[in-house]
């Protein structure tokens, strides 16, 4: 593990099937926990039209923009379905209660 993961917090505080938004000095991530507490990192900026992803509904390892009903996969970014497009993804995992970020990448320029 490299110096650039960061402690955001405990799983806890944030409920299942919800997110929470981490302000970075490179822009806004979105925090997922999954109704099977796993956690995912992605940009909370949708690319259709920049609807804010951590207010949209998870189900499964997905969500679904709260804008125009996008769907994307929190585990490659990817839209599903017919429509095309990606979203950024970091790094995150749960150690002992308390998730971690990988910022690496959103420190080499979020490119992913
Ligand atoms: S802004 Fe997200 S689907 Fe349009």
């Amino acid at each position: 593990m490299t110096d650039a993961w960061l402690d955001i917090g405990a799983l806890d505080d944030i409920p299942r099937r919800g997110a929470r938004v981490v302000k970075t000095r490179h822009g806004c991530v979105a925090l997922f926990r999954t109704a099977e507490d796993r956690v995912f990192a992605i940009d909370d900026r949708c690319p259709h039209k920049g609807g804010p992803l951590s207010e949209g509904i998870v189900h499964g390892n997905a969500v679904t923009c709260p804008l125009h009903n996008w769907v994307f996969s929190l585990e490659t970014g990817m839209a599903q379905g017919a429509d095309s497009g990606a979203v950024a993804t970091y790094p995150a995992e749960v150690q002992q209660g308390r998730i971690l970020l990988d910022c690496a990448r959103l420190i080499a320029g979020r490119a992913a």
